[in-house]
């Protein structure tokens, strides 16, 4: 079976102000009905081959995980002392799980729209995995986005479908992710993984001794209640806070990727949200209680008051509890830098 791993830890600040960090964005209700955290277990849920998966979240986060979780009962859930990054997250579950088990590692902070397609990709990525490899999802690029991993196409690997990463570059600088883009080459890094749990464990003790000793450590003083795992928090504290991208892909020879065209964006910020939800003829999108006249390109996200816009083109209007966020597309990028979600 195909273990989802599901990561949630961090707190984004471009979407505030309804990300917050009491309640950050794999927790909000961004896409229709169900959180990101909620789509991302269930987009593995029932799938053929796919087992009961393990969560990895910080305790600050627990309440939410066990509010939203569609199957409390068949889930294990990893609860860190303090976020240390996704090396340390994934080794936890790498450490709790059988050496041959294939974990398939999926952040809580994306929007998917071609379940389907994931899957598939997930089925030839864990047939990867299986042979020693360590996969990443490659999404074709768009832009020359610096948030982002971009991985360099090496030689196909036969029968696969897939093909071998020959270098993997964790956010490059604009001048090299503009170079990336142009050259055709390079495929950005979806964050989402495939690998045995045994490999990985191997590649981290080669790559970061340390990181991987230390959350060994924290496994070993750990203690199980229930379906729930509480890794000791003295030793956690002293992991070398990295993440997996750094510690390990960059660094690996054993990186692979499998192409993945399944509607993929990571919600970055308000207008990457615009872009993945369904828009009317006009391009409006609107979450929430809105009036929109004689408008073009407006996304409203309301969690109450009701919002009206007449005549506006191009606008990003967000209420949430006592803030009130008005932006335009390229203004997006810059919400984290507002003193409210600075210092919230
Ligand atoms: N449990 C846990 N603990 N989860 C964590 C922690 C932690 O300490 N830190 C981050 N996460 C979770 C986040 O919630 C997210 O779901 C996922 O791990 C990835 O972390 P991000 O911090 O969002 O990474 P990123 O977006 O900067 O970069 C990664 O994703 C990109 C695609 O969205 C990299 O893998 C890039 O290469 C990739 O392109
Ligand atoms: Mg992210």
């Amino acid at each position: 079976d195909i273990i989802p791993v599901v990561l949630c830890g961090g707190s984004g600040t471009r979407l505030w102000p309804r990300s917050r960090k009491t309640m950050p964005k794999p927790f909000l209700p961004l896409v229709g009905d169900s959180t990101l955290f909620t789509a991302t277990v269930l987009r593995c849920d029932k799938g053929e081959g796919f087992g009961d998966p393990v969560i990895v979240t910080g305790a600050a986060h627990l309440d939410h995980v066990e509010a939203q979780l569609p199957d409390r009962e068949h889930t294990q859930i990893i609860v860190e002392p303090e976020g240390k990054n996704t090396a340390a997250a994934i080794a936890l579950a790498a450490l709790r799980l059988p050496e041959d088990a294939v974990m398939l590692v999926c952040p809580s902070d994306h929007h998917i729209g071609d379940c389907a397609a994931f899957q598939a990709a997930a089925r030839a990525a864990a047939s990867l995995a299986s042979q020693g490899w360590l996969v990443s999802f490659g999404i074709a690029p768009t832009a020359p986005e610096t948030g982002f991993g971009y991985l360099r196409h090496g030689e196909a690997i036969e029968g696969t479908g897939g093909m071998k990463v020959a270098q993997f570059v964790e956010k490059p600088n604009l001048e090299r992710a503009i170079e990336f883009l142009a050259s055709g080459d390079y495929s950005w890094n979806g964050g989402i993984f495939a690998f045995r749990a045994g490999t990985f464990l191997d590649e981290l003790k080669a790559h970061r001794p340390a990181i991987h000793d230390a959350v060994k450590a924290s496994v070993d003083k750990g203690a199980a209640d229930g379906m729930r795992f509480h890794p000791d928090a003295g030793a956690f504290a002293l992991i070398e806070s990295e993440s997996v991208d750094y510690a390990v892909m960059e660094n690996t020879s054993r990186a692979a990727m499998v192409p993945a065209v399944m509607a993929w964006s990571d919600i970055g910020n308000w207008q990457a949200l615009h872009d993945a939800l369904d828009r009317d003829e006009d391009g409006n999108a609107v979450m929430g209680r809105a009036e929109l006249k004689d408008c073009r390109n407006v996304l409203v996200h309301t969690d109450g008051p009701r919002v009206n816009v007449v005549g506006a083109s191009n606008l990003i209007v967000v209420v949430d509890k006592d803030e009130v966020l008005v932006c335009t597309p390229e203004g997006a990028q810059l919400v984290g830098k507002l003193s409210g979600a600075a210092n919230q």
